[in-house]
């Protein structure tokens, strides 16, 4: 099968001429070139592309409503932020194949016209830093980047940001107000970045993944880009399995592709002497998934009508040896560290709940946490937090106590986790 985007990987990963060598910015050519803007945003839209950021909204529809008509800079973001736990896709192809995000930045700034270009990258992604900075020295000495780029009218700047560390700064408001030099807090929706971003000016961000697809689509087309995937999102995808597998990583395959062949042929089956028990199939913000949902295909429609999210794409197996109470106790202390503060319910709301899990691992749970528990998750859910930091945090528990619940029992009844002697 066809693998776009990574095929080329390789560490160290190419350099400028060995990336030509294979088909390197002959998307930068061809755009800037021959094709208008408004042709690229359309291409995008009609390979039904979507964002590989976690939300899964369509790629062209969202730069589409950039207005191209008023005068002054418009910037693109690429979101290289990647702190999700059990999401590492972003970071093989940072360090894998640097140019490829590049190139397709630059076509995704021609579509919408930016004049400015960030990569705003994760801090503790040291290697990435390093092939990032290098590729796009490369690109401005080859005349990809700055004034006039192949003798036309278009230019572009592109410039490298480290985060401060905080997975918040992944959230695309508050990582705005990260490039702007202010505390990463997010912003209120409308307006959106695509009208108000980047010191008020429009501004598209968009996931690693995502842009760099781009050069592949504008290269063949939207039949090609639609005959990869099994289902209506276009393309393949970057799936990734973590957890008790025989063999953890990611892998570039057609969108629509099954649980179970993810993790039974992909990932090598369950380690010798564990059972699997559940999923969360996109990362660590997503709900369970359990043994019935095995056939479901991962792409955007499928996983949400199984009852979550496709996300990231990159799955956190959980075992039959690894308490679900202790697990997602870990998960809650994350999100509660990441808590940015800034609206009550998730401040005072996720330490709460991760006290109330911690109690309950170490059998000093009462019978009403875990009605307490259920009502937290209603509480801290969509629409009573100011971002989706807090929804996010809630689907994994509320999954668990759906799926997991005799084990929570358990640990109230017999004032022990059952799980350690
Ligand atoms: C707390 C939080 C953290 C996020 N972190 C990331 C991230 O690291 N990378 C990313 O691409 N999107 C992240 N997102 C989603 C972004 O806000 C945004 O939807 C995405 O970058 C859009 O890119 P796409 O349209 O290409 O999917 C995060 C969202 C939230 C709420
Ligand atoms: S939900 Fe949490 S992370 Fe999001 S704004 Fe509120 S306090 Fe900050």
């Amino acid at each position: 099968m066809e693998r776009p985007l990574t095929q080329h990987i390789t560490f160290p990963p190419l350099g400028l001429r060995q990336y030509e060598a294979v088909g390197g910015y002959q998307a930068v050519r061809k755009a800037v070139r021959h094709m208008e803007p408004k042709d690229v945003t359309a291409l995008v839209k009609e390979a039904n592309m979507r964002g590989r950021g976690g939300a899964g909204f369509s790629t062209g529809m969202k730069w589409s409503f950039v207005p191209m008509d008023v005068p002054g800079p418009k910037y693109l973001v690429a979101n290289a932020d990647e702190m999700e736990p059990g999401t590492f896709k972003d970071r093989w192809l940072l360090e894998g194949n640097p140019h490829q995000l590049i190139e397709g930045m630059i076509v995704s700034a021609y579509a919408i016209q930016a004049t400015e270009s960030f990569v705003f990258l994760r801090w503790a992604y040291k290697q990435a830093a390093v092939e990032i900075r290098k590729a796009i020295a490369e690109a401005y000495d080859a005349g990809y980047l700055g004034k006039n780029i192949l003798g036309t009218d278009y230019s572009l700047e592109m410039h490298l940001h480290t985060g401060v560390g905080r997975y918040m700064c992944g959230e695309e408001t508050a990582l705005l107000n990260s490039l702007e030099g202010k505390r990463a807090t997010p912003r209120a929706k409308p307006p959106f970045p695509q009208v108000s971003g980047l010191f008020g000016r429009p501004t598209i961000v968009n996931n690693v993944e995502t842009l760099s697809y781009i050069p592949h689509i504008v290269n063949h087309g939207v039949a090609w880009f639609q005959s990869l995937s099994r289902t209506a999102d276009g393309g393949t995808k970057i799936y990734g399995v973590s957890g008790r597998v025989n063999k953890p990583g990611a892998w570039e395959l057609p969108m629509g592709v099954t649980m179970r062949e993810l993790i039974e042929e992909h990932a090598g089956g369950m380690q010798n002497g564990y059972r699997f028990r559940g999923v969360l199939p996109g990362g660590a913000s997503t709900d369970f998934l359990v043994e019935e949902h095995m056939d479901v295909q991962m792409d955007f429609t499928g996983v949400a009508a199984a009852g979550s999210r496709l996300g990231t794409g990159t799955m956190v197996v959980l075992d039959d040896r690894t308490c679900p109470v202790g697990f997602v106790h870990n998960l809650e202390h994350f999100f509660s560290q990441e808590s940015c503060g800034f609206c009550t319910p998730c401040r005072e709301g996720l330490p709460w709940t991760e006290k109330l899990l911690w109690a309950i691992e170490q059998g000093k749970g009462r019978e009403e946490d875990l009605a307490l528990l259920a009502s937290h998750a209603t509480l801290l859910g969509p629409g009573n937090t100011f971002c989706a930091l807090a929804p996010g945090a809630m689907e994994p528990l509320q999954s668990a106590l759906k799926y997991f619940k005799e084990d929570f029992e358990q640990h109230i009844k017999h004032k022990k986790c059952p799980y350690h002697d």
